[in-house]
């Protein structure tokens, strides 16, 4: 599995802690996780680091996920969702995170620093993580979110 994750500045403290864990708790290594920025507390925009973010997973292909981290979680998703090929999701609970692998087939998940702490923001990124999607009924559905005939 490879990993972008990106931030803006309101989310640059949680990204570091979430890099972390996913190398002290997840089992994976440097390689696996790409720090798509920003690399400091400075103001920067939402929508430049999730366009960078969301372009490398797209350009990965099918073992990529990407995680991207601003205050609500929300801005991050409105920007991540414009691109085609992206199915982001901002949610602050556990529920929704395995849900949206299994039923939306999402490839980003956005998660607010600004609303949940790390322990739930890791909590959160594993289910997201460890769970695949889970085909069947769902294909169709998701086919239509592109646009697509099933
Ligand atoms: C930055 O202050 C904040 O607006 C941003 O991180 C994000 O929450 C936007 O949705």
């Amino acid at each position: 599995m490879k990993i972008f994750i990106g931030s803006d500045h309101a989310g640059f403290r949680l990204k570091n802690e979430l890099i972390k864990s996913l190398q002290q708790n997840n089992g994976l290594h440097t390689a696996d996780i790409t720090n798509c920025g920003c690399f400091s507390e400075d103001s920067c925009d939402y929508p430049d680091i999730a366009r960078e973010t969301c372009l490398k997973v797209l350009d990965f292909g099918d073992d990529a996920l990407g995680v991207l981290v601003c205050g609500t979680g929300a801005g991050m998703s409105i920007a991540a969702n414009k691109i085609r090929g992206i199915r982001a999701t901002a949610t602050e609970n556990t529920y929704t995170a395995r849900m949206t692998r299994l039923h939306n087939n999402a490839n980003v998940l956005c998660i607010g620093a600004r609303v949940v702490g790390v322990g739930l923001a890791e909590d959160i990124l594993k289910a997201f993580l460890s769970t695949q999607f889970e085909g069947g009924r769902h294909s169709a559905r998701v086919a239509k979110l592109e646009g697509a005939d099933a």
